[in-house]
């Protein structure tokens, strides 16, 4: 075993530099070429999504969902404040409103009952954030919304190629938002998608994406010229990246196979810590198939975290934290005007470790898995 195990690794063979050399002779280096459309069919069908539209990121997909759903000023989100910034940033770059709500112990998702509670004639929609690839409780949301007209953006950054029951995540609510990031299973370094089933925000999505034009009904040959008809920005990534996407979407059942030994063995590992009190670890719901995204597990203080996290560096382990709840934020506290503690929130971010999951540590994460072992029981039984 190496002497450091770093938290992340691009899983790279020599298929992504010949896609991109056959990519790079080719003379569509723009955006919406060959390679994305063919990568748009294969997500489209492989996740049963009518619509799929490449991003360059996931965080535009976002943005993309509030200029659809004509979020503004006015409005309320509600979201998790458990999750990356780009959730509230694309809130708020429209005006509107954060909300955030708490989430639950075991799936770090958002809690359906203090939707429920934070619900008002004002709130226009709610982000669940499928967090480390497991499903939100969809039923529980469903009930917590009581029929009320409010979009369900599933921010699924984490969660390509993860289930909701039979269905894919990012095709469960109204709007999903993918990220290809290169912290992500599958990447192209910066990348994204904005998948929906509904043909009237397919409509209104191809104009945000395309700068606010109608330039892809012009290419289809649909209009004879084309023309200013919404808001919008440039969201079209190159096919370059297209194509190194392409190469990695053909390795994803080996990449999710990699994932899920290493998580797996982690589990099976660690479930004695948790028996004896030192740690609890995460729950995957019945509903929920994970990607194993991430592996995560708690310290039974908050307060032990950070020396916690030391001891595992120190070891050779490149464990790390996640997110600050946003709610917490200064930019939230000075412009947002959210006054709420999030007890569950601060608790569970507060004590939250994250351990390196990607392919090619197979051979070695029994290794890793007992020095954790071996760290936290030597941590726990001298406190
Ligand atoms: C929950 C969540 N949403 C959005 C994003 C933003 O993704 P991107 O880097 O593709 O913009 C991330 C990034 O890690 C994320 O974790």
């Amino acid at each position: 075993m190496p002497d450091f195990i770093p938290f992340n690794r691009i899983f790279k063979d020599n298929e992504e530099r010949k896609a991109l050399a056959g990519a790079l002779e080719g003379d569509c280096w723009h955006g919406d070429g060959p390679a994305s459309r063919r990568v748009e069919a294969y997500l489209s069908e492989w996740l049963g999504s009518p619509h799929v539209f490449l991003t360059t990121s996931c965080t535009h997909a976002l943005e993309m969902a509030m200029m659809v759903l004509e979020i503004g000023e006015g409005d309320e989100v509600i979201m998790p404040s458990f999750t990356f910034v780009s959730t509230a940033n694309a809130v708020r770059m429209r005006g509107a409103r954060p909300v955030f709500a708490e989430i639950r112990e075991g799936d770090l998702c958002l809690d359906p009952e203090d939707v429920a509670q934070r619900t008002t004639p004002s709130t226009r929609a709610v982000i669940p954030v499928h967090y480390a690839g497991i499903s939100v409780d969809f039923d529980g949301l469903r009930a917590a919304l009581d029929g009320r007209e409010i979009a369900i953006i599933e921010d699924a950054a984490q969660a390509v190629g993860a289930f909701w029951n039979d269905q894919a995540l990012g095709t469960v609510g109204d709007i999903g938002c993918f990220s290809f990031h290169d912290t992500k299973n599958i990447t192209c370094g910066e990348g994204g998608a904005f998948l929906t089933a509904d043909p009237e925000l397919a409509r209104k999505a191809e104009w945000v994406r395309e700068k606010g034009t109608n330039r892809s009904a012009f290419l289809r040959g649909e209009v004879d010229k084309y023309t200013w008809v919404s808001p919008g920005s440039s969201y079209i990534p190159s096919d370059l990246l297209a194509a190194l996407l392409e190469a990695q979407l053909r390795k994803k059942e080996q990449i999710l196979e990699a994932r899920g030994k290493v998580w797996h063995v982690y589990r099976d590992f660690l479930a004695e810590a948790a028996e004896n009190g030192w740690i609890r670890l995460p729950v995957v719901p019945s509903y929920a198939r994970t990607n194993y995204h991430i592996f995560h597990f708690h310290t039974r203080d908050a307060g032990d975290r950070d020396m916690l996290l030391q001891k595992l560096r120190e070891a050779g382990i490149g464990a790390t934290f996640h997110y600050v709840p946003l709610h917490d934020s200064p930019y939230a506290r000075k412009h947002i005007g959210f006054r709420d503690a999030l007890p569950r929130t601060e608790e569970l971010a507060g004590s939250l470790i994250r351990l390196p999951v990607y392919p090619g540590l197979e051979p070695i994460c029994k290794e890793i898995a007992e020095r954790v072992v071996s760290v936290i029981s030597h941590f726990y039984q001298n406190r």
